[in-house]
């Protein structure tokens, strides 16, 4: 995600702050897609660790704009479904405009928070692609998996702080980060909350350090 966008970004904060994120996203959504555009290749490259086939049912965890809709849309074919929760009505109107355009009858969507907005499972994968906030905010994996079959597949995808020896490039990192979460808390490991959901999580390493992939199962 690019830097450039409005916004006072994280502060450090322990906690999300969903009123935040909520006027923040009102105006990054109409050039969200634009700023994700580079990010193409590692939102695929997440999904493919999903392993989704034929009839499978995908939540996509604060779906944005629907970014990931087409490829799980394709993955999980027209006798899967799609389910997307998303904390901004103007990304989700976005997000709805392109359900509408493609005319998909099995992607849903509601506005809504993830720790509490109703979730029509059981669900066979979980995505979560730059969610840093969702993955922060109390409740919310409990509520997610709470939705989720036991061996339910995960895919994470997300920014994270480099390491000590780089220590000094993280001021990029921030920068290029606020707009897009309203926490920097946790940001040196941030798949740890999910590891009490999939505790063998695997991770690789992505754009240079500056980010992750993690996918495992729900084990409960
Ligand atoms: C960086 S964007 C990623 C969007 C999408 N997953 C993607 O990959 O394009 C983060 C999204 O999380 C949403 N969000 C933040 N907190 C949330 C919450 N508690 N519940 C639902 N969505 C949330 C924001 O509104 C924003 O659309």
């Amino acid at each position: 995600m690019n830097a450039g966008a409005p916004g006072s970004g994280g502060d450090g904060g322990a906690r999300p702050d969903a009123g935040r994120a909520r006027r923040e996203y009102a105006l990054h959504a109409a050039g969200y897609d634009r700023s994700a555009a580079r990010t193409m290749p590692l939102r695929r490259r997440t999904i493919e660790r999903l392993r989704l086939g034929p009839g499978d049912a995908v939540l996509d965890v604060a779906c944005g704009t629907g970014l990931s809709f087409p490829m799980l849309r394709q993955a999980v074919g027209a006798s899967g479904r799609v389910h997307g929760v998303e904390l901004s009505p103007e990304m989700a109107a976005l997000a709805r405009a392109r359900v509408a355009g493609h005319g998909w009858r099995n992607a849903t969507l509601d506005v809504g928070d993830m720790a509490s907005s109703p979730l029509p499972g059981p669900f066979d994968a979980v995505l979560f692609h730059f969610t840093h906030d969702v993955l922060r905010t109390p409740g919310a994996l409990d509520h997610i998996f709470g939705a989720c079959r036991p061996g339910a597949r995960v895919a994470v995808a997300g920014s994270k702080l480099l390491p000590w020896w780089l220590a000094p490039l993280n001021v990029w990192v921030r920068r290029n980060n606020a707009p897009y979460m309203t926490t920097f808390d946790g940001l040196e490991a941030p798949w740890r909350p999910l590891e009490r959901f999939v505790p063998r999580l695997a991770r690789e390493s992505a754009l240079w350090g500056a980010a992750y992939v993690g996918w495992g199962r729900y084990e409960r």
